[in-house]
């Protein structure tokens, strides 16, 4: 009988939605796995990096011993599928070091997807069940001096290298263990990168550009996983190099490459319920820091009224994201979060708030196709009675013809109105062309900094 482990390289029976592993090679690595860690007794089942050479001479010694015959390729294999197993994440391993990979989501133990280029699919890595689940679970959150247990049962992590974990246990994920990782990427997309990737026009590129510089207040809207963050990161890129910024995140996320930045990050409560500081909190503090940015990755709550008033009180260029489908249903998000705050002034005076507070909303979506795009930048330009008036600047436009599912094909085009803050964007230096505001206008050459 052959002791193929793993099914040929290239072969057609290989589909990345069937296991690639043998219940054999299962069976093999879990012996070895065990085997090595007797033999390095007390560290085990965590050993420590330094254990990492006895490791490789026992598994040597193991798989002599086990009669096991394989080709090289096998054993290699073997190799570094048991090591995973007792230094690294062990089946994940390999993801967590594809850089290809943003996200990494165990469901189940053989329900494992990784998300490449924005799709989540299935792959053929499989765990051997809940229990080592749980243990790579516990090598993360170890550590960190962190554990879960029934009473217990959810714990937020990261990695040394800064990617995100997110672990949940029963009796509240009902079917066994999840992880889910959020990697960090080592670089972030910039507004070029953007343009590139066809998310937003030169032209409208250089006006975001512009209003960054010009410390204009900009909101960026859209759903999750539409590129928010990414936008919000890119944009916070143009802040100068000398202004001093403070970041506030529920999770630190953005990555910005000036010296004068500050990264704050939210803390969930204790076990016991006390001990938290809500960005609401980061927010008020960041205040008395001086700052002359405040970027917050998310307003979800409170915080978005301390953000207004921050705005509205000598605080210019802020920048933040928030969860809505359009520019109107921003506007009447930030409305719910300030009136969840507890404010006790009437709507409209809230209104004249956020109208004076927020000069753009830029709409981020993810198309049907699954690409990531600017929709809307829309300007706030006042109020009509008790209403702000939203004037849309640029909308991306589909171009006419069939629609498909597979590729949206148009472009984000102007309006053909003017932005009235366009006084602000003159001392910035960047040189907006006519048509970067005319509709239909041929793209014109790339604005000069
Ligand atoms: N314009 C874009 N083009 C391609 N991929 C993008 C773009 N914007 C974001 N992404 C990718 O989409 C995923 C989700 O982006 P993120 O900014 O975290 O979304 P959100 O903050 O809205 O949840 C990330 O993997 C990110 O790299
Ligand atoms: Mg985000």
């Amino acid at each position: 009988m052959s002791h193929a482990i793993t099914p040929a390289v290239g072969s057609d029976s290989v589909s990345p939605t069937v296991p690639a592993v043998s219940e054999e090679h299962r069976r093999a690595k879990r012996a070895l796995v065990q085997a090595v860690e007797k033999s390095l007794g007390a560290s085990a089942p965590h050993p420590k990096e330094a254990d990492r050479p006895a490791a490789e001479q026992h598994f040597v010694q193991a798989l002599a011993a086990s009669g096991l015959n394989l080709g090289d390729a096998a054993r290699e294999e073997l190799f570094s599928d048991v090591m995973n197993d007792l230094f690294g994440l062990g089946p994940i391993q390999a993801l967590l070091e594809d850089p290809s990979v943003t996200e990494i989501m165990v469901n189940r133990p053989d329900r494992v997807y990784a998300e490449r280029a924005g799709k989540p699919t299935r792959t053929t890595v499989t765990f051997d069940d809940d229990a080592h689940v749980l243990r790579i679970i516990e090598r993360i959150l170890l550590p960190l001096g962190k554990r879960l247990d029934p009473n217990n049962p959810l714990a937020d992590a990261r990695l040394p290298d800064g990617s995100r974990v997110n672990a949940i246990i029963p009796p509240v994920a009902i079917a066994g263990p999840c992880l889910t990782i959020r990697k960090f990427s080592k670089s972030r997309l910039g507004l070029d990168d953007l343009v590139k990737f066809g998310s937003v026009t030169p032209a409208v590129a250089d006006f975001l550009r512009a209003c960054v510089l010009g410390k204009l207040n900009i909101v960026v809207a859209g759903g999750t996983g539409s590129g928010k963050t990414t936008l919000l990161n890119a944009l916070s890129g143009c802040i100068p190099d000398h202004e001093r910024v403070v970041t506030i995140e529920d999770a630190a996320e953005l990555k910005l490459h000036q010296d004068h930045v500050i990264t704050l990050e939210a803390k969930r409560p204790n076990a016991d319920g006390s001990g938290e500081v809500s960005i609401r909190d980061l927010v008020r503090n960041a205040l008395r820091m001086r700052p002359e940015r405040i970027v917050v990755g998310e307003c979800r709550g409170g915080e978005a009224l301390d953000m207004l008033q921050a705005m509205n009180t000598g605080h210019d260029g802020s920048l933040t994201t928030l969860h809505a489908n359009s520019p109107r249903d921003a506007i009447s998000r930030i409305e719910t979060m300030a009136l969840m705050a507890g404010i006790d002034f009437p709507i409209r005076a809230l209104r004249e708030q956020i109208g004076s507070a927020i000069q753009v909303i830029v709409q981020q979506a993810r198309l049907r196709d699954g690409s990531r795009k600017i929709t809307n930048v829309t300007e706030l330009a006042g109020m009509e009675g008790d209403k702000i008036v939203l004037q849309e600047l640029f909308k991306f436009k589909e171009a006419p013809g069939p629609t498909t599912a597979d590729k949206v094909v148009g472009s984000l085009q102007a309006s053909g109105l003017r932005p009235q803050f366009m006084a602000k964007l003159e001392p910035t230096g960047i040189r907006l062309p006519p048509s970067t505001f005319t509709p239909g206008a041929p793209q014109a050459p790339r604005a000069a900094a």
